[in-house]
């Protein structure tokens, strides 16, 4: 067979981990479990993986033209790009003066009445914004995003609250879907929480979600999920169902931020409802997670957001591998909860407070994540055939990536095929 020019090859990684399991040549040969290769090497074509592997062995299997470009990953770490399955992107302005006023403990009633706090005030803002202004604010956190290694990203509305807002968020997210090198995934969160104009008449509002909003924006094919927050002052578990099974019939499989601040049986919905993922899990049920086990429901954990919250109790993200759930990692990157584009930061938090091992936390931030939005035969890991998405990480041991808190060591990013950093 002859062999394929390659457009860029990474040559000479000290790791590579494919996130692939090799398992052991013999009774006595090692575990590895990320797949990891020494002196390792990723040739692409056309945005796809054509050939991964030892150095050597990749250079015998490819060809280079005079346009193959070269990285040279000499005593660095290369891994798949991170995957975050979980973000509210597309917003305008920040409400620093309520995280501020949370960590000093003011009740979140009395942070109610201050000016410019909680998801109403992103809501005006984001609704205000014309969609060139939104779309360039968008391109801006997603930039920031690229130079934290994220190559692939779920993006959610729910600052729009009215299907014309709703349609004007979600198709910022159809244009980097269509128009950037990332690998991106959208979600309709009409059920966010019910907009001022539908105080005390949420019920109205659940209406409108389901009779206007959902089929016209599967119509529009603007989204892949349906989401809604199953909360005390967001929507009800009744509620929640109504608009996910409305969703289901259209098309959109089920996502359910689920328990965040209180165990409103979250977990236990999203596993009748066949969602995809639940997300947040912080103060779900014991039986709430058996049942998502037995649905196949992905668990995804959002540290930051509880960290950003000033709360101690984190979600038991150990527990939930010993029981053995596919456990996701996200950002869940918005203004009022979590203001970062971080996924090495959240790798952090999920070993230091999730008490995760690193090889899930890694799992977690690749190919699980890409599970929790059904991309998992795509991204998420190197393999041939799969797309070229790629960090070149300066760091010479990938044990690293948790124990550098906050230090930006991702130095390359290919998305696709492209060189984003
Ligand atoms: O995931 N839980 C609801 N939504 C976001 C917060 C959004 C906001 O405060 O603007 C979250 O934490
Ligand atoms: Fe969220």
């Amino acid at each position: 067979m002859e062999k394929q020019i390659a457009d860029l090859v990474i040559l000479n990684a000290k790791q590579l981990l494919t996130m692939k399991p090799i398992p052991p040549l013999d009774d006595e040969g090692e575990d590895n479990p990320l797949g990891l290769i020494e002196d390792g090497a990723v040739a692409v074509k056309d945005g796809k993986i054509i050939a991964v592997g030892k150095t050597n062995d990749v250079i015998k299997q490819i060809d280079f033209g005079k346009n193959t470009v070269h990285i040279d990953a000499n005593k660095k770490v290369v891994m798949p790009g991170f995957v975050d399955p979980h973000t509210h992107v597309v917003f305008k302005g920040t409400r620093e003066r309520e995280f501020l006023l949370r960590q000093q403990g003011v009740p979140y009633a009395k942070i109610k009445k201050e000016e410019n706090t909680t998801i109403i005030s992103t809501v005006r803002w984001t609704r205000k914004a014309s969609y060139e202004e939104l779309l360039d604010i968008t391109k801006n956190h997603i930039y920031k995003m690229i130079d934290w290694g994220t190559t692939t990203l779920e993006i959610k509305s729910g600052y729009g609250l009215n299907l014309e807002e709703e349609i004007k968020i979600l198709r910022i997210a159809k244009y980097f879907k269509e128009y950037s090198p990332l690998n991106i995934r959208s979600t309709l969160l009409a059920a966010h929480v019910v907009p001022p104009e539908y105080n005390m008449r949420s019920e109205k509002y659940v209406e409108l979600v389901i009779n206007d909003i959902i089929p016209i924006i599967t119509k529009n094919n603007l989204a892949d999920f349906n989401d809604v927050w199953c909360e005390k002052g967001a929507f009800t578990r009744e509620q929640a169902k109504k608009i996910l099974k409305a969703g289901f019939d259209y098309g959109l499989r089920p996502k359910v931020h689920a328990d965040e601040i209180s165990d409103a049986g979250g977990a236990k919905l999203a596993a009748e409802v066949e969602a995809i993922s639940a997300d947040h899990l912080v103060h779900s049920s014991e039986e709430g997670l058996k049942k998502m086990k037995e649905a196949g429901v992905v668990a995804v954990l959002l540290p930051i957001t509880t960290y950003s919250l000033g709360e101690c109790t984190f979600a038991n993200g150990k527990k939930m591998l010993d029981m053995g759930l596919t456990v996701a990692l996200g950002t869940d990157y918005n203004p009022g909860t979590a203001m970062s584009p971080s996924m090495p930061l959240v790798i952090s938090f999920a070993v230091v407070r999730l008490k995760m091992d690193i090889v899930s936390a890694l799992y977690g931030a690749t190919l699980n994540a890409a599970k929790a939005i059904g991309m998992e035969k795509e991204v998420g890991s190197l393999e041939v055939g799969k797309r070229a998405n790629i960090n070149v990480l300066d760091i010479q041991n990938y044990e690293e990536i948790p124990y550098r808190i906050a230090e930006n060591y991702v130095e390359r990013v290919i998305s696709n095929g492209e060189v984003l950093k």
